[in-house]
């Protein structure tokens, strides 16, 4: 199978759903993102928006002063994510592709936030996603990740803090791992870890 082809039932989402009915979309910034930026931790700089939908914490990196780019597989998810970006009146690298093999630069990227991602690439391919992450950004540089925690119940994409560590620690310093719950879109509270890493 065509490494795209995998994902491309994302492609439909965004074509068959209206934005409120997507569990994800809660129409602000994630309150994790607005709390790590609103708290300094993060430096400004290049941003990389991954697996951004429809743009919703893209443009919000945006305004806080990030020089952003979003990156989706669903093309009317980016598409909705400009308009969105023209409403607020920014300008943001707006790329629609799949983010297994990233097409940036070595180092590209100060910042990388991942809003439901990484939980949503195929077990078989999650070396090369986090190889990717690695890559495009640069030393020193963070990555923030948010995923779907176990207490969600057992699935594939459902993860302990010790599945964290085994995925990650080999490439990144793990700054920061917390978890919490957050009323969905779709009024469910699910689960999940955040964890804020350094290359
Ligand atoms: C749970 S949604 C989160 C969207 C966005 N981060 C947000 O918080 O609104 C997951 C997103 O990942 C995208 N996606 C899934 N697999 C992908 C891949 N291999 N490459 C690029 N985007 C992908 C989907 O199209 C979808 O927009």
């Amino acid at each position: 199978m065509n490494e795209n082809s995998k994902y491309e039932g994302w492609k439909r989402v965004y074509e068959d759903y209206p934005l409120e009915a997507l569990p994800w979309e809660l129409g602000k910034p994630r309150k994790v993102l607005v709390e790590l930026i609103e708290s300094g931790r993060i430096g400004k700089g290049r941003a990389l928006d991954i697996c951004c939908g429809a743009g919703t914490n893209t443009v919000y990196m945006t305004l806080k002063g990030f020089e952003v780019t979003g990156m989706d597989i669903a093309p009317k998810a980016i598409e909705m994510a400009k308009e969105k970006a023209k409403k607020a009146g920014v300008d943001i690298r707006f790329i629609s592709g799949n983010v297994v093999h990233p097409p940036f630069k070595d180092e590209e990227f100060d910042f990388i936030f991942d809003m439901g991602c990484f939980h949503h690439i195929l077990p078989e391919d999650r070396e090369a996603f986090i190889k990717g992450v690695h890559r495009t950004l640069r030393v020193g540089g963070k990555y923030f990740l948010t995923c779907f925690s176990y207490k969600n119940g057992r699935a594939w994409n459902h993860f302990t803090e010790d599945d964290i560590i085994r995925h990650f620690s080999g490439y990144f310093r793990i700054k920061e791992l917390k978890h919490y719950s957050s009323l969905e879109g779709d009024g469910v509270i699910r689960y999940f870890y955040s964890v804020l890493m350094e290359k």
